[in-house]
Formats: C-alpha cells, sequence, structure tokens
C-alpha cells in the first residue's frame, strides 16, 4: 500500500484555496491515489456545528475562539485525517495549526501557547506539505463583509499573509510558498510540483 501523504493549504482568505485544493485532488485522484478532501474548520458533523458557532456568532472572546479551533481540530484529525492516512490516502486540506498560528496566535494577539495548543490537539501530527498561497491582499474584497471572521482590513491581511510568510521561513522543506496571483493553472503546476516532492520524501522516509 502507498504510504499517506498530508497536505495542507494555507493562506488569507481570497487566495484560490478551494479551487488549487480541488485541481489537486482531481489530478491525484485521475493518478489513481485515494484522496481525502476536507478542512478545518468544519471536516465532521461536530467540526460543521463548532464553524457555526465560530463564525456567525456574535462577539467570541479570543481564547474560546482558540479553543473552538483546537476542538474542531482534535476532533477531525482523530476522526478523519489518522484514519485516512493510515489507509494509505493522499489528505488535501483547507487549512490547519498554521491558520491558528497566525489567526489567534498573531492577529488576534494570544501568542505562542496557541501553537501549544494546536499541538496537543492533534497530538503533534505535522503536514508532509504544506502549500502557502501567497498573494498581496486586496482591499477592495477585504471590505466586502461576509462575515464576522471575514471582516479583516487589509493591513491585517497583510499581517495574516506575513505570519504564514514567517512560518513558512521556519520549516523551508515541509512549505511551500507558491505565487497565487497568477491563473489557477500556472499556480497549480507549482502546486503538483511541491506535492510531487512530498510524495517521493514520504516514500524514502516510509521505506
Ligand atoms: P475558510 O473560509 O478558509 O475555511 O476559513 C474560515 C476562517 O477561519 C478564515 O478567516 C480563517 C479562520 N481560521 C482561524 O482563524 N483559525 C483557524 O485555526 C482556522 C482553521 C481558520
Amino acid at each position: 500500500m502507498s504510504a499517506g501523504l498530508f497536505v495542507v493549504f494555507e493562506g488569507g482568505d481570497g487566495v484560490g484555496k478551494s479551487t488549487q485544493l480541488r485541481m489537486l485532488a482531481d489530478a491525484l485522484g485521475t493518478a489513481g491515489r485515494k484522496v481525502v478532501v476536507t478542512r478545518e474548520p468544519g471536516g465532521t458533523a461536530l467540526g460543521v456545528e463548532l464553524r457555526q458557532a465560530i463564525m456567525h456568532g456574535d462577539h467570541v472572546d479570543p481564547r474560546a475562539e482558540a479553543l473552538l479551533y483546537a476542538a474542531d481540530r482534535a476532533h477531525h484529525v482523530a476522526t478523519v485525517v489518522r484514519p485516512a492516512l493510515a489507509a494509505g490516502a493522499v489528505v488535501v486540506q483547507d487549512r490547519y495549526v498554521d491558520s491558528s498560528i497566525v489567526y489567534q496566535g498573531g492577529a488576534r494577539g494570544l501568542g505562542g501557547e496557541v501553537e501549544r495548543i494546536s499541538r496537543w490537539a492533534t497530538d503533534g501530527l505535522l503536514p508532509d506539505l504544506t502549500v502557502v498561497l501567497d498573494m498581496e491582499p486586496d482591499p477592495e474584497r477585504m471590505s466586502r463583509d461576509l462575515d464576522r471572521v471575514e471582516r479583516e482590513t487589509a493591513a491585517h491581511a497583510e499581517m495574516i499573509r506575513q505570519g504564514f510568510l514567517g512560518l513558512a521561513a521556519r520549516d523551508p522543506e515541509r512549505y511551500a510558498i507558491v505565487d497565487a496571483a497568477r491563473e489557477p493553472g500556472q499556480v497549480f503546476s507549482d502546486v503538483f510540483k511541491a506535492t510531487r516532492v512530498a510524495m517521493t520524501r514520504a516514500k524514502e522516509r516510509a521505506s
């Protein structure tokens, strides 16, 4: 059986994660891999409820918000991600621990504790590859109110962007920073290349 592979997409809101995720899942499926596409928050039935609570409630205390993301993550990793990886699937996931580090730890000012909480929640599961879709924030899009969480200013969006770039710089082997301000096909070409490299590395580790 092929080794499982855990690929995560990160980046600010509106950088095209869903499109790239879908393109990668399709390509891997066509190549005969078993693929599980999932997301945080909201990758389980419990997670859907937690997502609703986080996104559409009134003010949520930042620590409570961080714990809701962590609760979603703990349940999701234990019941979806780890079993899929154990079965040899490629898990293609929209957001993971880095989103909490950047949004709750950085932007909401909760600091390093947030990373510790997420590491505990996941029992230390790291992605084989994190694709950071990188793009300069678009002020127009950012001011279009979508929901509470997405009501971000351009300055805030730039802080988020720098947060992801900083995490990628910390561990370049496990990250691919991809310029997302291009045609989806061009972006995907880089995403696919990075996935193949990660796949080869994972196979070498498993053998
Ligand atoms: P999405 O629309 O890309 O699924 O993300 C929903 C929002 O949730 C997005 O603005 C980022 C935010 N988020 C956090 O603040 N912390 C987290 O840990 C995760 C997973 C998402």
